[in-house]
């Protein structure tokens, strides 16, 4: 394929929402940070956007769990997330946020275009309200009981407990989260995308087009959605947080957040051009842009249905590849941050990287083993013990090893200069090394081209490896006491020496992609600029120049302790552990209201006797944590009364209470005391207990009905 002329490269917007684990570090940003890496290190005009997507209903729903406002999340995560990927060696030409004004101008232009074009269509339909609340509930904010677990706790869009994927419809007794109440139907008008006009240009284009270079899963996925038959999809609803409809009449409406959100490439690529001084236009509209787009597998459907079938309607070119990751586990279970199962960014950046000097060097082991297990073609599974036999087995045990060998003995047998070649000598083993060289170049670039950075990094540490052998093979430390005594010794010591540089050199700018601190720490001990790691000097042996002197050796990386894994995996189980805690609590507090118990008749009701009482005495009950002895005043009667209120009232404080007593209740002995009635309470989704009683005061005796 001829060279494009220009790259757009795009990482899925993650949502302000709270902090991002190192699955999505290794689903989308880091393969992505690789790739355009290598093609930087090839001179290509790239541009690589990113962003917080603001949109949705997550901001909202993460705004109350904080106690705060959905413009207070998004003011706190974005700044964090964007530093975190800094940290991490993640380096975007632009982290944007679709709150940004440019952002809603582009986003609202471009529903606009396709309205006016009549590439959207209308349609009315019911939908659940709030009568309480006085809003259309989005499908996060509709819980119910799930038609295929029966967990009561399922959403409107899915069930967290079984995975099952829903619409509000589907739930059993469906409640609003936002007043406990049960939902009204209510009409209301959207504005779809009508897919179903565009399955043809989607089969030409994805299975035609690119079945072969496509990754099988993003194909397959694809494949499936249109041989299902594509149905208009709404692309805006009814909530007060995010684009506004810019039309007429469509007040309290806003944008769909996966219709904005991929438009947030566009608006940062806009703003990256005005910010570099560049014309944003020709990388979305020149078909000589190649369009790139790194995602997670669950943002399959939009990156390759929708938002290609948008960016077609908007005469915007199409992505040549969505190398889609598939998810990776942890520790044998899904990665969650809301369940505490998962290793945040934040947490890894400030337990490893910035609790040592140089730890820069752990932001690559973390880069590193999360390249060796990437989920490309499967998920995959990060351990703790994994890690640490990544970076001591492979980091440490080979590539850091070869390089501080090759330091160490060029100092102690090369006066920490580099070596001359002694073309005469050169046997075998050194022709056998320089070709390895070339031919991992090769491997490395066309690896790379396909997107397939786990093998592409494989070979890059088994060049490495190949060193070491050469090295063992060569033995300069033996040779060195042949001096005197064979004539050759220094040249043939030269010869192995200048190799094991020249390998070093390469092995900067072939490692450079994937492990960005450690190639510049290389350039450090080289005494080279970062130039050097230009692609095209990939595959030279005359990257050092002979006699320049080099810095002393340094090691790249340390030994990953036993007592770290440990620590961490005991952190782990501590994390869910609270999690889970905070959950059941927060489950309780919303289970919403109880079921209400089995119907009765109004003969039923009569029987009972309800009659306002006036507390005049209250005591605790001996042995009893729970109860509280009440004299109650009846007006015809005092009577003893035993109430398990105990933890939630002292008695001094409820004397002269007015109270509502089931006056016809059969007496009952608890602790040798008889109890002449009950006490009705009332009891809040905290467990708060409220005392029911007359609003004003009213003679003690008086009947309630
Ligand atoms: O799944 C997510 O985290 C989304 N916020 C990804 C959006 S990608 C793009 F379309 F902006
Ligand atoms: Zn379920």
């Amino acid at each position: 394929m001829k060279t494009p002329k220009r790259y757009l490269i795009t990482a899925a917007l993650p949502y302000a929402n709270g902090l991002k684990h190192i699955g999505h570090l290794a689903g989308a940003y880091l393969p992505a940070d690789i790739y355009v890496r290598y093609l930087k290190a090839q001179q290509r005009d790239v541009v690589f956007v990113c962003g917080s997507d603001e949109h949705g209903t997550a901001i909202p729903i993460q705004a109350t769990k904080e106690g705060t406002t959905a413009q207070a999340i998004i003011d706190k995560y974005h700044p964090i997330i964007e530093q975190n990927f800094k940290d991490l060696g993640i380096a975007f030409d632009i982290y944007h946020r679709t709150s940004d004004p440019l952002h809603h101008e582009t986003a609202a232009a471009f529903f606009s275009n396709l309205e006016a074009k009549g590439d959207l269509e209308t349609k009315t339909t019911e939908q659940y309200f709030d009568e309480t609340a006085n809003t259309f509930l989005a499908d996060r904010y509709i819980k119910g009981t799930c038609p295929s677990c029966g967990n009561n706790e399922a959403y409107g869009d899915q069930c967290e407990k079984c995975g099952k994927t829903l619409s509000p419809e589907e739930l059993i007794n469906p409640v609003s989260t936002l007043s406990g109440k049960a939902p009204i139907k209510k009409s209301t008008t959207h504005w779809y995308l009508p897919l179903n006009r565009h399955e043809d240009f989607l089969r030409d284009w994805i299975i035609k087009e690119h079945s072969d270079d496509w990754r099988p899963a993003v194909v397959g996925q694809c494949k499936s959605w249109i041989d299902g038959g594509l149905q208009p999809r709404a692309v805006t609803r009814d909530l007060d947080w995010g684009i506004k409809v810019p039309i007429k009449g469509a007040e309290g409406k806003v944008l769909y957040v996966w219709f904005d959100a991929p438009i947030g490439y566009i608006s940062a690529t806009k703003q990256w051009a005005l910010n570099n001084n560049k014309d944003w236009s020709p990388y979305w509209n020149d078909k000589e842009t190649k369009l790139v787009h790194f995602i997670g597998k669950d943002n399959i459907v939009f990156h390759c249905i929708i938002f290609p079938v948008m960016l077609h309607l908007n005469g915007h070119i199409l992505p040549e590849n969505v190398p889609a990751n598939e998810f990776m586990n942890l520790e044998g279970d899904k990665m969650s941050t809301s369940k505490g199962w998962s290793i945040e960014m934040e947490d890894y950046i400030n337990k490893w990287i910035k609790k040592e000097n140089g730890g820069e060097a752990l932001a690559d082991c973390l880069r590193f083993y999360l390249t060796s297990i990437a989920p490309e073609s499967k998920d995959s599974e990060f351990t703790w013990k994994g890690f640490q036999d990544a970076v001591n087995g492979e980091l440490v045990s080979i590539f850091a090893n070869f390089i501080n060998r090759t330091w160490v003995l060029m100092h102690k047998l090369c006066n920490g200069k580099v070596p001359p070649i002694h073309q005469d000598l050169l046997d075998n083993e050194d022709l056998a090394i320089m070709q390895a060289v070339k031919d991992t170049t090769a491997k490395v670039t066309d690896l790379l081209e396909q997107y397939k950075f786990r093998d592409a990094q494989f070979e890059v540490i088994n060049l490495a490896r190949l060193g070491n052998q050469y090295m063992q093979k060569k033995e300069p430390w033996i040779v060195a006491k042949q001096i005197g005594t064979d004539p050759n010794a220094q040249a043939k010591i030269d010869n192995c020496m200048h190799a094991c540089l020249q390998l070093s050199a390469n092995l900067a700018i072939l490692i450079h992609p994937f492990l960005p601190f450690t190639a510049k720490k290389m350039c450090h001990l080289m005494k080279v600029v970062d130039k050097m790691l230009e692609w095209e000097n990939a595959g030279s042996f005359n990257l050092l120049k002979v006699g320049y002197t080099l810095r002393a050796p340094e090691l790249l990386f340390r030994k990953i302790e036993d007592e770290e894994i440990a620590a961490e995996l005991a952190q782990l189980q501590a994390n869910a552990a609270v999690k889970k805690t905070t959950m059941e609590n927060t489950t309780t507090e919303s289970t919403g209201p109880n079921p209400l118990k089995p119907e009765i008749v109004f003969d039923d009701f009569a029987k009972i006797d309800l009659r306002v009482g006036t507390i005049i005495e209250a005591k605790k009950v001996e042995k009893a944590d729970k109860l509280l002895e009440l004299l109650v005043d009846l007006g015809f009667e005092q009577r003893t009364i035993l109430s398990g209120i105990a933890m939630h009232f002292n008695p001094e404080d409820i004397v002269g209470k007015q109270v509502t007593i089931v006056a016809n209740l059969a007496p009952r002995k608890m602790r040798g005391i008889e109890s002449k009635g009950m006490i009705l309470m009332a009891e809040d989704a905290a467990g708060k207990l409220y005392f029911v009683n007359p609003t004003e005061g009213i003679a003690p005796g008086s009947g309630i009905s």
